[in-house]
């Protein structure tokens, strides 16, 4: 059975310039150990998506659809039901530790609350198993460093913290909202390959998000591209890296710097990111498409396999040989 089963995610949220589609028509399903890479620009609506599942949206915010957890669907429970499924059996890591991490209270005592309130241990098999955990995502010394504050630790070991605090009831899935952002190079290669470690030992599914699509290469089994709140491309990973056919994905792919490549090479998206409340008639990506023809600024493409019997998901009004040609060209000019 699948963990995670989302049909058909949607968040509105209702502004006073009216409706705001953040999240449209979003599916995926997850198993045990497996991990999806959700991509995009900034605004394309990947934070959304995940806070909608865990019941975190503004309250202007509404879900539609299902995320079904273990067979639950998520988004009707009631708060009782998903305060004890939130930082038990999913739990979620962000960008800036300091939005999970209480900075007045030591991290023995974060994390040993934690696991009195879901797990009911006595104080002192609470701190052994917080410094166990502290331990298994490599923060040296744990046992002396559990009774630090939060600030007392540099950048990268208080993400290692935070991802130390999701991981404290062994959730069955961890959702990584830009996890590495705002970490240099070096930091956040070790960050992606403790991931990986503690995903091998725990078992644990894992949502990552991530505006660079280099992150996900050899971290995710599948990857979903979106732009403007849609899907665009949503595959395999090994399909998305070898044979993406989806202008948006082609040029994400071209902004990854590469070794073998110098930066001039590195082509930025020409425009500028989707503006949710300002999305063209037809397809989102559109505007910035160096292929976009009449009916693309006219017709939302529809979301479709690309072939029968295949997996992957494309909404394009091109045909795939037509794009990657155009790519081929384009890279090579
Ligand atoms: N409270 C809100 N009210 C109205 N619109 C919102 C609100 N929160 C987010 N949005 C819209 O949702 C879009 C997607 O946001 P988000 O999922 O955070 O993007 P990202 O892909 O950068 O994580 C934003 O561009 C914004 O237009
Ligand atoms: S539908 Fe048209 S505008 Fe959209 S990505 Fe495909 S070619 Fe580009
Ligand atoms: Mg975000």
């Amino acid at each position: 059975m699948n963990i995670l089963e989302v049909n058909n995610l949607g968040v509105q949220f209702s502004t006073q310039d009216g409706a705001v589609y953040a999240v449209n028509g979003l599916s995926f399903s997850l198993g045990k150990g497996q991990t999806l890479g959700i991509v995009g620009e900034s605004g394309s609506g990947k934070s959304q998506s995940v806070l909608a599942l865990m019941g975190l949206l503004a309250r202007n915010g509404k879900a539609s659809g299902q995320a079904l957890y273990m067979g639950s669907n998520l988004l009707d429970m009631s708060a009782d039901g998903l305060n004890r499924i939130r930082g038990n059996r999913m739990a979620m890591i962000f960008q800036d530790p300091m939005t999970s991490l209480n900075p007045y209270l030591t991290v023995e005592r974060q994390m040993t609350e934690v696991l009195q309130f879901h797990k009911g241990m006595d104080r002192a098999s609470a701190r052994a198993a917080s410094v166990r955990m502290l331990d298994a995502v490599k923060i040296p010394e744990a046992a002396t460093r559990v009774s630090m504050y939060p600030h007392e630790f540099s950048g990268g070991m208080r993400q290692r913290v935070m991802i130390a605090m999701a991981l404290l009831c062994e959730p069955e899935v961890l959702i990584a909202d830009e996890p590495t952002t705002a970490l240099d190079v070096t930091v956040q290669a070790q960050i992606l390959t403790l991931l990986r470690e503690l995903q091998r030992d725990f078992g644990t599914a894992i949502v990552l998000i991530t505006h660079d699509l280099g992150v996900v290469a050899g971290l995710c089994d599948q990857v979903m591209v979106l732009y403007g709140g849609r899907v665009m491309e949503q595959g395999s990973a090994r399909h998305i890296f070898g044979n993406a056919s989806h202008p948006y994905t082609l040029g994400l792919l071209r902004a990854i710097p590469r070794m073998d490549r110098d930066a001039e090479h590195l082509l930025a998206i020409p425009g500028a990111p989707p503006n949710m409340a300002r999305l063209p008639k037809g397809c989102p990506f559109s505007e910035r498409c160096a292929i976009a023809n009449a009916q693309c600024h006219d017709v939302k493409p529809a979301l479709q396999l690309l072939a029968e019997g295949a997996t992957t998901l494309r909404a394009c009004h091109k045909n795939v040989d037509a794009v990657q040609a155009m790519h081929a060209e384009g890279a090579a000019a």
